[in-house]
């Protein structure tokens, strides 16, 4: 598969098959007014709940039945969503993806939010989903400390952590390596984890709404086909130039994120991403 369409998904989705996909990972507009080049995020709540139940209506039958759905959203219109996609689908897990928003001003009459709510959804009890390839390798600080005999040979010290519903991880700050220009790119380290879990080797995910590309790097870096819509044309042209850039060299791309990795699993800074290890308490 690996093809981008630089369309409406409304438009074109008729050109995926039905049945066909592994997985639907999509993070739309959120309806909350940003610039994405053009007036998807500005509709008024009635228009845009009225258009987010258009498009999931049109990518579900695209889904095949041991699939799954995970949409990201905001709090402000998860609860009617997710009301709706249950009336569809098996709801699996709500995700919390705390942002790690470093707490500099902000809101002096509420609560700052830091967090994006992700769905994840099914068709059927026996989806497909790979536990042991997402699990977080322990410290060695915590390896070491479980070496009382009760400790050895446990599986579960070995191959790593059960990731838990809630996900802490820097959003894409202007300094990051992965950043591209555009106001709500994903990190990889998120998508890959559900990509991972969730689609099993050369099976096909589809991003409807794929911004720089994130989901087609995930899927190119773990051995996944992907399939998606931008209707921008400027990001369109980004996601063309990160796979060109990806598959050009794989292998550095590949140093380059493990190197990413170690600086931000040692570091004690606010930006630090956290899927990557865990210490045991
Ligand atoms: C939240 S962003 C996706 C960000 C992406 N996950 C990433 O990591 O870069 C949503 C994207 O949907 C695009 N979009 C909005 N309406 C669309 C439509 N009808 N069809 C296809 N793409 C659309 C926007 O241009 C925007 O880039």
């Amino acid at each position: 598969m690996n093809k981008i369409f630089n369309e409406d998904v409304l438009l074109g989705i008729n050109k995926i098959e039905d049945n066909s996909i592994d997985l639907i990972l999509t993070d739309p507009p959120y309806c909350l007014g940003k610039d994405y080049g053009n007036d998807s995020d500005k509709k008024s709540s009635n228009e845009y709940l009225e258009w987010t139940y258009q498009w999931i209506d049109a990518v579900l039958p695209k889904l095949r039945d041991s699939g799954s759905f995970y949409i990201f959203l905001s709090w402000q219109y998860s609860p009617e969503i997710f009301v709706y996609l249950k009336k569809k689908l098996r709801m699996v897990n709500e995700i919390i993806w705390d942002r790690r928003v470093p707490s500099m001003g902000g809101s002096t009459r509420k609560f700052s939010s830091v967090h994006d709510n992700i769905g994840f959804f099914v068709k059927n009890n026996d989806y497909y989903f790979d536990l042991d390839s997402i699990r977080i390798p322990y410290d060695e600080e915590t390896k070491k400390a479980r070496t009382r005999s009760i400790f050895i040979g446990k599986k579960w010290l070995e191959i790593g952590y059960n990731p838990k519903d809630l996900w802490s991880s820097s959003r894409i700050h202007a300094q990051d390596p992965e950043r591209e220009n555009h106001p709500t790119q994903k990190p990889l380290e998120i998508i890959e984890r559900i990509v991972k879990a969730s689609c099993s080797k050369n099976g096909i995910v589809l991003d409807p709404f794929m911004g720089t590309g994130t989901t087609a790097i995930a899927c190119l870096a773990n051995d996944r086909q992907y399939a998606g819509f931008e209707i921008n044309k400027e990001y369109y042209k980004v996601i063309m130039n990160r796979i060109k850039k990806y598959n050009s060299r794989p292998t550095l791309f590949q140093q380059q994120k493990k190197m990413v990795n170690d600086i931000h699993s040692q570091s004690s800074c606010l930006f630090t991403k956290t899927l990557t290890t865990h210490k045991c308490r």
